[in-house]
């Protein structure tokens, strides 16, 4: 069976982390998002992948996943560019995908198995979570264990299970998405198009996913994946040198990195061909490939590839590529910063 990861959107949300990219990048416990998504698929046996790209620089996607073979996967891609919706990401797929196929959405992590998804005969699958604030998504109504309708962020409480960003579907799906017509947002909307296949009178079948699951689309959603993926798979894994420091629990060293005179306390990742003196790298802390740490304290952070940070206490945040962090020492001493739009800084 094949499976489809949706990598393209706007991620407004995010910015000005996807200023540069797409949000489905940003590395959570040292991995993209959808890399996540890319072994999750593999853990289920699904090998065949297509990956749907928009049109924030989509080359970086390729050049991170190329083939597939160094995840073990194969990937082929498709191009949607510009966002107009879930359904037309979907639709883009319909030359390439044969009988049944799995979606899932390429910033989202889900903690749930797919069998349901798999071993189907209806014309959907969907997985569906228990939520405390429904009017944010799109949510199901159940009746006699079958979903009899959906409703995109619901002003009604009319039901409190989610749809989360996972499903199945047979080809039909093509056919539903021809007749749809752009919502208020200008979109093609994924949950439109499952409710035209109950309309047809096909079964949309569900599970309830009783586990972890986030959809990462905003910084505090990025924060708590990186939290929640560090405690359930970090790992003691030490490539890199070690000189007069502590290095406690579950903590990774990429290869090329140089720890020197500091404490580092587990969960945390520091990825490849880092360099951190003088410093204490807390729980919860992923930092990506080429940082640079001197006299810093960082906790429950994500701090992201070639970012330098010095003289500077962080907790709580997430840093972009390549981004300077420095206390300067010059008169008067107020904050001297650039910053991109759509930032936000409390100091
Ligand atoms: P969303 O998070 O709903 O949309 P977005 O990525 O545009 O983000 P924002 O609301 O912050 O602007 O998208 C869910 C997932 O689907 C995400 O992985 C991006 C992907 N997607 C596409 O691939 N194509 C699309 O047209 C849309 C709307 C989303």
């Amino acid at each position: 069976m094949k499976a489809v990861i949706l990598h393209g959107g706007q991620g407004t949300r995010l910015r000005p982390l996807t200023h540069t990219g797409p949000k489905q990048l940003i590395k959570v416990a040292g991995k993209p998002v959808s890399q996540w998504v890319i072994e999750h698929l593999r853990s289920e046996g699904i090998r065949d992948i297509v990956v749907v790209l928009g049109d924030n620089n989509p080359t970086r996607v390729i050049e991170y996943y190329g083939d597939g073979s160094k995840f073990d996967v194969s990937i082929t891609y498709v191009y949607q560019g510009k966002a107009r919706g879930l359904a037309d990401a979907v639709y883009r797929v319909r030359e390439v995908v044969d009988g049944r196929f799995v979606v899932y959405l390429g910033d989202n992590l889900v903690l749930h198995n797919m069998s349901s998804l798999i071993n189907t005969k209806a014309a959907a699958s969907v997985m569906l979570a228990k939520v405390p604030n429904p009017q944010r998504f799109g949510v199901a109504v159940i009746k006699g264990g079958k979903i009899v309708k959906l409703v995109e962020k619901p002003k009604e409480p009319i039901s409190d299970l989610a749809l989360v960003g996972v499903y199945s579907f047979t080809e039909e799906i093509f056919d539903v998405i021809e007749t749809l017509k752009p919502s208020w947002r200008n979109e093609l909307e994924i949950t439109d198009a499952i409710q035209g296949l109950i309309d047809r009178g096909r079964d949309v079948e569900y599970s309830i996913v009783n586990g972890w699951w986030k959809d990462t689309g905003t910084p505090a959603d990025i924060i708590d994946a990186n939290m929640t993926l560090l405690d359930r798979f970090s790992a003691r894994r030490i490539t890199g040198e070690i000189v007069n420091s502590k290095v406690e629990g579950r903590v990774e060293i990429g290869s090329g990195s140089k720890v020197k005179n500091s404490v580092i306390r587990g969960p945390a990742v520091i990825s490849k061909s880092c360099i951190v003196e003088n410093s204490f790298i807390g729980p919860y802390t992923s930092i990506g490939d080429n940082a640079k740490v001197v006299n810093a304290e960082i906790q429950n952070s994500v701090i992201l590839d070639e970012v330098s940070i010095s003289d500077i206490a962080i907790t709580d945040s997430i840093i972009g590529q390549k981004s300077v962090i420095e206390r300067g020492n010059n008169r008067p001493v107020a904050n001297r910063i650039v910053v991109g739009e759509n930032s936000w800084i409390s100091l």
